[in-house]
Order: C-alpha cells, then sequence, then structure tokens
C-alpha cells in the first residue's frame, strides 16, 4: 500500500485542555475509526483542522503540535474569522443547505466564496508540502470541493481520491448555486469521486451535463484529457466495536434498569446531531399525532429524544433548537400527567456505551431525516441489536434506506404516514422484527466502515495515474 495523505476539514481528534496541560484524544465518529486502519498501515499523514486552539497557551499549543506528530496528524489552525466564514459561512450556511434541498435557507448573498477558495488553497498548499512521489490523496467532503483542482494544478501526476459524506442534489438544485461550475471542476481534479449512493452519482452526473457540457458514462468522464471515475460507496459503522458493547454485562444491567424504569411503556427511539435536516419536529409532530388519534397508547409511549448540540454559532441551528423546544413542550403539556410525560428529550452529548444502552433498550428506533447522506445511526441500532429484536423505521430521505429495505420505510414529510409507521412498528409480531432486523444486520455486518475504507481505496489505488500512463507529469 502507498503511503496516504488523508485530508479532511477536522482531523479525528478532540483536544482537550486541563488547567495547565492540554490533551489530544482520537475521536470515535464514523470518519476517525473508518480511515485508523489505512491510516496507521500505509504509514502515511491526516491533515486538518484541529478545532479552535486559540484560548490555550504557547505552551500547550506545544504539547498538542507534540501529540499530533505523534499520531501523524498535521494540524492547519482556521483563524476565528475564517472559522465564522469559511467553515460555519460557505460551507455550513451555503453548500451544507444546498446539497440538504433547502434553498431558503442560504442566505441571499453570498459573502463567503473567496474566503472558502482561500481555505481550500491553504488546505492544498498544506497537501503539496508534505506530499512525497507515489503517495495516494483521499480529499473529503463538502468543505474542501475546490481542493481535489488545486492538488491536479500542482501535482499533475497525483493519485487523488475524493468522497461527498452528505448527499449530491439533483442538477435543478444545484444549478441555482452561483458557484456550481467552479465547485464541479474543483471536484473533477480528482481520479476517483465517491458518493454513497447510486443516486447521488446520477445527481452528479446531470449536473456535469447542463452545467459543463460533459455527456458522462455515469461512472466515467474524460475531463481536461485525464479519465475521472465516479462511484457509489455506502458508508458503514464499525460493527465489531459495537458488538462486544452490546453484550456488555454492565451496559444490559443499565437496560434492564431503564426498562424498570418503564414498566408498562413501549420506548420509541431518536438520536440525532441538533440539525435541521434531521426531522425532529415532523418526528415529534408523528408521535403527537398518535397519542391524538389513538388515546389507548396515551401514558404507555416513552419517546426518548437525544439531540447532539451541533453547529451552535449557526443562527440556523439556534432557531431550530427552539422550535424542537416549543413542540416538545407543547406535547408534555398536552400529553402528560404529574408522574410522566410522553417526550423525554435530552439535548447533550452521550458516550458510546450510554448510546449502546440506548439503543438496545428501544422498541422502536426513529430515524425520520428529511434529508441526510446517509444516516449512521440507523446502522448503529442493526448493530447494537444482537438480541436481533427492535424495529427501525427509516426515512426514504436517508442514503441508508438504499441499502436498508428491510426497515419500515416512511416519507418523512409526511406525519400522518410516520405515525402509521410507528403504530405498525409497536404492534409488529416477533417473528416479522425478527426476520427483518436479521437481514437488516447482515447488511450492516457485510458493509462496514472498514469494508467502505477498503473498497475506495483498493478502486483509487488500482486506477492508473496520469504520470503512469505517461501522459503527462
Ligand atoms: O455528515 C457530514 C459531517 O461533516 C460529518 O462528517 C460530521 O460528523 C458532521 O457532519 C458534523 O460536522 P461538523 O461538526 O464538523 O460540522
Amino acid at each position: 500500500m502507498s503511503r496516504l495523505l488523508l485530508v479532511s476539514n477536522r482531523l479525528p481528534v478532540t483536544v482537550k485542555a486541563e488547567k495547565d496541560s492540554v490533551s489530544v484524544v482520537r475521536s470515535s465518529g464514523g470518519l476517525a475509526t473508518g480511515l485508523s486502519r489505512p491510516h496507521e498501515r500505509s504509514g502515511g499523514l491526516w491533515l486538518g483542522w484541529p478545532g479552535d486552539v486559540s484560548r490555550l497557551t504557547d505552551a500547550q499549543r506545544a504539547q498538542v503540535e507534540s501529540q499530533l506528530t505523534g499520531l501523524r496528524c498535521v494540524p492547519l489552525y482556521l483563524s476565528a474569522s475564517e472559522v465564522s466564514r469559511f467553515y460555519e459561512g460557505y460551507s455550513n450556511r451555503v453548500l451544507w443547505p444546498l446539497c440538504h434541498y433547502m434553498l431558503d435557507r442560504i442566505p441571499r448573498q453570498d459573502r463567503d466564496w473567496e474566503i472558502y477558495r482561500k481555505v481550500n488553497e491553504r488546505f492544498a498548499d498544506l497537501v503539496v508540502r508534505h506530499y512525497q512521489p507515489g503517495d495516494t490523496i483521499w480529499v473529503h467532503d463538502y468543505q474542501l470541493m475546490l481542493v481535489p483542482g488545486l492538488l491536479r494544478q500542482r501535482l499533475p501526476g497525483a493519485r487523488i481520491g475524493y468522497f461527498h459524506h452528505i448527499p449530491f442534489p439533483s442538477a435543478e438544485i444545484f444549478s441555482t448555486l452561483p458557484r456550481r461550475q467552479e465547485l464541479l471542476k474543483g471536484l473533477l481534479g480528482a481520479d476517483l469521486i465517491g458518493f454513497h449512493t447510486v443516486s447521488y452519482v446520477r445527481h452528479f452526473s446531470g449536473s456535469l451535463l447542463r452545467q459543463l457540457g460533459l455527456d458522462t458514462d455515469i461512472d466515467r468522464i474524460i475531463w481536461d484529457g485525464r479519465e475521472v471515475r465516479v462511484g457509489a460507496f455506502p458508508m458503514g459503522i464499525d460493527v465489531s466495536a459495537f458488538e462486544p458493547l452490546a453484550r456488555d454485562s454492565g451496559i444490559l444491567e443499565e437496560v434492564a434498569t431503564l426498562r424498570r424504569k418503564a414498566e408498562g411503556q413501549r420506548l420509541l427511539l431518536g438520536i440525532d446531531r441538533l440539525d435541521y435536516t434531521k426531522g425532529i419536529p415532523r418526528r415529534l409532530l408523528a408521535v403527537q399525532r398518535l397519542l391524538e388519534r389513538e388515546p389507548a397508547w396515551r401514558g404507555r409511549l416513552r419517546f426518548i429524544q437525544v439531540a447532539v448540540p451541533s453547529r451552535t454559532q449557526v443562527d440556523a441551528y439556534a432557531a431550530y433548537r427552539e422550535k424542537v423546544d416549543e413542540l416538545v413542550g407543547r406535547i408534555n403539556g398536552t400529553y402528560g400527567s404529574v408522574t410522566n410525560v410522553p417526550v423525554h428529550y435530552l439535548y447533550r452529548s452521550f458516550n458510546e456505551r450510554q448510546l449502546v444502552g440506548l439503543y438496545r433498550a428501544a422498541d422502536v428506533m426513529l430515524v425520520t431525516p428529511v434529508r441526510d447522506g446517509m444516516n449512521l445511526v440507523a446502522k448503529e441500532f442493526c448493530a447494537a441489536r444482537p438480541d436481533e429484536d427492535g424495529v427501525l423505521v427509516l426515512s426514504e430521505f436517508a442514503g441508508a434506506a438504499a441499502e436498508m429495505d428491510s426497515a419500515l420505510i416512511v416519507n418523512a414529510y409526511d406525519v400522518e404516514a410516520m405515525a402509521d409507521a410507528i403504530e405498525t412498528a409497536l404492534e409488529m409480531p416477533e417473528d416479522e422484527r425478527r426476520s427483518r432486523m436479521r437481514a437488516l444486520r447482515e447488511g450492516v455486518k457485510a458493509r462496514d466502515v472498514h469494508w467502505w475504507a477498503a473498497s475506495f481505496i483498493d478502486r483509487l489505488q488500482g486506477l492508473k495515474t496520469m504520470a503512469e500512463k505517461g501522459l503527462k507529469s
């Protein structure tokens, strides 16, 4: 395997400052676990932002640097203005809502494009500084869509991959973006461009045709005298880490305690970052609708909704939080009693053990985003159910729905249909629950995060680069 240079907006670490010292802890997120093996094995580097370190003293900064070096991570520090205009601005106020079909959330005037371009140039400069001939470069996600093109100009013979972790929208939607052509050309600097689903691949090809007049073979494009490959690589989770936790006796005791406390009740569960793409309000309305139309469920349902704080400096997220708070209050005010409320809403982060406990305790898992690139929560829930029980209600607008057709698939915009699906899930006979869960678990195990990373890297490394073809160097 050649040396791998991984490039992502965030490094796979969290910097934790204590009084005088500081520690750099590995993250447990999807990308971090998925790429940890190839990162270790190839002896390569991971380049990205270590998060906000502006409050650290010089001595603490030096400690961070040396710990990052030990992990073979290369930091790219973002200034406060870059965080606000590149990360919160163009990435999360423009590209994020655009790719999730939420055009009305995009500011009318786009003021942050230049800084997005400049930060992408800074990433490309850093990669070029560390690049050695023969390295494979793998760039990740919408924050860095110009990086493949910038690298291609400076390293024409390099092997470059790009993976888009969020949906790629239809050509109609993508064409509304003033900078649509620059972004497409940026991506075309790669040799291999990966998406989670075949639909996103089709959408991307549609945009290439509409914006650049490129008539593609879906998975093969000729651009600027080079061949660019495109493919669907559905991301998975680290099943091997979930299985032991789901059988851990300490966690099973917690599960039993939770079930005892909710005696006589069925548990519905939602776990999401608090993001307006996740469909939490409609999900709450579906629970409310069920309680409204079926009085027999009143007092017999407990809906636990975990909402992990995210991008709190972006105004749309603060407004969304207020909307969710208000709905929870309204439902609990209407259907709660002095001893019991239907919605248990928890706005905080949970560690992996706590999450597995919740997955294991749930009767029904509600994963109902209005749009989502993949949604790994749906997969985590199945991996955490070696008892082969529990029903997954899954939005057709999550990338995961393309693979997980044994879930109850719902239209997350249709509140009444979601109320129906919740009821069907609650009343589903045991043998049907088991056969659906068995099928779901097989898929989740077969295509885990290590399979995902290895298939992308194998495909990328199997392609001939320009240098190998002797076309240009
Ligand atoms: O789904 C895209 C993604 O960038 C994930 O990789 C990440 O876990 C999540 O969104 C939150 O991203 P961030 O906190 O870096 O904005």
